[in-house]
């Protein structure tokens, strides 16, 4: 009996033991685990001082799948985007500088966070709760991309977050470039192990005023951005788009894509109807979404020569496909190469260009009582 009894207490010691020492490693493996993730999912380093002192950095986050994005705080600017072709080898697929001065001497938005109001805005003029509101006019009589110095242009205040994500702060103040109110954005970049570069906005106001950011990568999914993009194949989920007069504003109609060079509704190589477009595509597509904005898989990109692909997804009701008309070589990559006309493509989601002056198209403005909320994911794979 006495035996029994110390042999049942001598068993559940050791059993004790065994638990305590795999819980034990348990802990312990899951410490290291998320100690090398977190070092692995963001870093920062230095990437410039601008003309007042301020320095800027440069992130770099990293996924499980080591797929890379770099970001830098002048701008949000997305400097570099990482990802696999379909035998396994890496290449930047955006446009973009690994200086700050490159960036400072001003290029066509490559990466930058776009705002107060992404895309154009007729004449620069919008009347809101009686008040007629001036905006710089900087792209011809237009306004485009939040002026002079929209949010591509300053210094955000960035914080890495403990889940490997970068969380950028932007207080733009009541008149900066024209626009009412004092507005608070908050924009987070994250890079999923399903390799999505998830964008997700914020912003509130003490003043009504218009909204509308986006993002302004410019992709090409080869890698090499000495070859255009006119072989890649785009699908957009959207059966109209809004037409545009001769300054790319909106003409307020919605236009079916059906039986026009516009009509992406199934995969249509970017290059086979573009003479058709005039100046080529720069254009708003009206999303095939229910009312509601929720995520809405709004297009796909592919690449034959790579494999790669992309997929966009977003909360907006529209989506800017714009095949890099404006680029006429002057720019270099860090390799040389110029950056020749369609040398990259944007797909900027967002609200339809104008709207603070289109009754009928989704409204733009933020109200003090509301929180403006976006989401936008770029998923990359390969086929
Ligand atoms: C946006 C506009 C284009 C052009 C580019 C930048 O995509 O729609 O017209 O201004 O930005 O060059």
């Amino acid at each position: 009996m006495i035996s029994h009894l110390f042999y049942q207490h001598d068993l559940s010691t050791v059993a004790n033991l065994f638990v305590c020492v795999l819980l034990l490693t348990v802990v312990l493996a899951g410490c290291a685990k998320t100690d090398t993730l977190e070092k692995e999912k963001i870093e920062q380093e230095t990437f410039g001082t601008l003309e007042d002192g301020r320095e800027v950095s440069l992130f770099t986050l990293t996924n499980a799948n080591e797929m890379e994005v770099q970001i830098t705080n002048y701008g949000g600017i997305v400097t570099a985007i990482r990802t696999p072709d379909r035998n396994g080898n890496m290449d930047n697929v955006v446009l973009g500088f690994e200086s700050l001065d490159k960036y400072t001497a001003g290029t066509p938005y490559f990466g930058a966070l776009i705002g107060r109001y992404g895309n154009r805005i007729a004449d620069g003029q919008f009347t809101l709760d009686g008040t007629e509101y001036q905006l710089p006019q900087n792209d011809g009589n237009n306004h485009l991309h939040g002026g002079e110095k929209g949010f591509d242009k300053v210094l955000w205040d960035a914080q890495p977050q403990d889940d490997g994500s970068l969380k950028l702060t932007y207080l733009s103040e009541d008149g900066e470039q024209g626009y009412p109110g004092n507005l608070d954005v908050a924009v987070v970049y994250s890079l999923t192990d399903a390799n999505e570069l998830k964008i997700e906005y914020e912003a509130t106001t003490d003043k009504a005023t218009p909204v509308n950011l986006t993002n302004h990568s410019y992709f090409n999914l080869s890698g090499h951005p000495d070859s255009t993009i006119l072989g890649h194949e785009l699908k957009i989920n959207a059966a109209q788009y809004t037409p545009v007069d001769n300054e790319l504003i909106p003409t307020g109609e919605l236009k079916d894509v059906a039986g026009t060079a516009f009509n992406f509704m199934d995969f249509n190589e970017i290059g086979a109807r573009i003479d058709q477009v005039e100046g080529g595509y720069d254009h708003n597509w009206v999303l095939s979404r229910n009312s509601d904005d929720s995520l809405f898989h709004a297009a796909t990109l592919y690449d034959d020569t790579s494999g790669r692909e992309m997929k966009v997804l977003t909360t907006e009701p529209g989506l800017q496909f714009y095949s890099g008309n404006f680029l006429d070589g002057s720019m270099q990559g860090p390799n040389g190469a110029p950056f020749v006309q369609h040398a990259a493509l944007c797909l900027e989601t967002q609200h339809f260009p104008n709207s603070p002056n289109e009754a009928d198209f989704p409204s733009t403005i933020l109200e003090p009582t509301e929180i403006y909320q976006t989401t936008t994911i770029y998923e990359f794979s390969t086929r």
